[in-house]
């Protein structure tokens, strides 16, 4: 687990970055509020889990499962980070990765029905150790124990502050939030700005737009 100290906690007040100081798609410009963590950010910080991972990490193979589609990003990220963190401490860790694709939310909405979309076999995992990506993840862990993995970390980039559950079952926080919903850096309003790089909060225009 990971202690106060290493925690990045964005307060409640936090307003984010003011859009002229940083790029975006111009497309999008009339649809985001503010860049509320800007890439360059999530980028320094996932380096950081990335070192944690290691220190954890004793065997030397690790299986990732990757929780499509808002994980694909920070997934991404992180293994590259723990490749390269590899070749400069001369202690590489053989990752190999598997897809998993979850859905529960319409709109800004949480649905309460949690769908597991491709593979539901993970007995790839079978004494393997684990690190899940992804964010609803408690009955994905439900699911990920039958196969008796030797060890299950979990990684979230965003945590938010009400969900103590998911907190509590998270080992690596990239950055514990206020309960509000962003987009960006492969997180979508209706498959949406998922192509914007930072992490941003929608406008009304922009959730009026893309709205279902
Ligand atoms: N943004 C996008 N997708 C999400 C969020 C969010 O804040 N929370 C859960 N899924
Ligand atoms: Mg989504």
């Amino acid at each position: 687990m990971y202690s106060l100290c290493c925690l990045f906690q964005i307060k409640d007040d936090w307003p984010g970055y003011n859009l002229d100081l940083f790029t975006y798609p111009e497309h999008y410009h009339d649809d985001i509020e503010n860049v509320y963590i800007p890439h360059g950010v999530i980028m320094n910080r996932i380096e950081r889990l990335a070192r944690y991972v290691m220190e954890d990490f004793e065997d030397s193979k690790i299986m990732v499962l990757c929780v499509l589609k808002g994980g694909y990003k920070f997934c991404a990220d992180l293994v590259e980070y723990i490749k390269v963190l590899g070749c400069s401490s001369n202690r590489y860790l053989e990752t190999r990765v598997e897809f998993i694709r979850l859905k529960s939310y319409l709109n800004d909405q949480s649905t309460e029905d949690l769908h597991i979309i491709g593979s539901s076999d993970l007995s790839f995992l079978r004494g393997k150790a684990i690190v899940d990506t992804g964010k609803t993840m408690k009955a994905l862990l439900k699911h990920v124990e039958t196969f008796e993995p030797k060890m299950v970390k979990v990684a979230g980039l965003l945590v938010k502050r009400l969900s103590n559950m998911t907190e509590s079952l998270t080992d690596y926080v990239g950055f514990e939030i206020p309960n509000r919903f962003v987009v960006g850096y492969a997180l979508d309003y209706n498959e949406y700005f998922r192509d914007l790089n930072h992490i941003c909060v929608i406008s009304k225009t922009g959730k009026m737009k893309y709205k279902i």
